[in-house]
């Protein structure tokens, strides 16, 4: 397994739309295995492959909190929204910045897991959240894209000094 490099807003690589997956092969696996020991070593709670450059749509998703309950979405998709909620939101790729943003209240949730089996979930609350911004990643959609115009700009500027400082 391996640590794999986290592209950071506004970098335009995520802006690139995953295609779905149609092999389920021991590529896709250690894939998946490297982006687990990513997500938990940054530490997040979930993880999209668009995130780690890879144009697939893979995503991990762990929101337990000893870090046992790894979940696999393969080519997922939202068949089922209702209700709206407001959360505070992160993410890896956008370091140190956390907004809230309106999301679906519960949903269910059609993808396959690592093996291609294909099963479906309902969710709600911060798993609710965090499927809907994983998802998101695989269309090329970073969450502060829901924030104003004012808001966003303030954080690329805040990111790219930081990248600056750290090259
Ligand atoms: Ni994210």
């Amino acid at each position: 397994m391996a640590r794999l490099p986290i592209l950071r807003f506004p970098d335009p690589r995520l802006y690139q739309k995953a295609v779905p997956v149609t092999v389920f092969d021991a590529d896709l696996r250690s894939l998946i295995a490297n982006m687990a020991e990513t997500m938990y070593a940054a530490p997040g709670i979930g993880l999209a492959a668009t995130q780690v450059n890879v144009h697939r749509q893979v995503i991990v998703i762990d929101t337990s909190e000893d870090h046992k309950r790894l979940q696999v979405f393969i080519n997922p998709e939202i068949i089922e929204s209702v209700g709206t909620q407001f959360c505070e939101e992160g993410c890896l790729s956008v370091p140190g910045i956390y907004e809230e943003v309106e999301r679906a209240e519960q949903i269910k949730v059609r993808a396959a897991d690592g093996e291609g089996r294909i099963f479906t979930l309902a969710a709600e609350g911060l798993l609710a959240v965090c499927i809907q911004h994983e998802i998101d990643h695989l269309k090329g959609k970073v969450f502060v894209e829901y924030l104003s115009r004012l808001k966003q700009s303030r954080i690329k500027a805040k990111l790219q000094k930081q990248q600056r400082e750290m090259a």
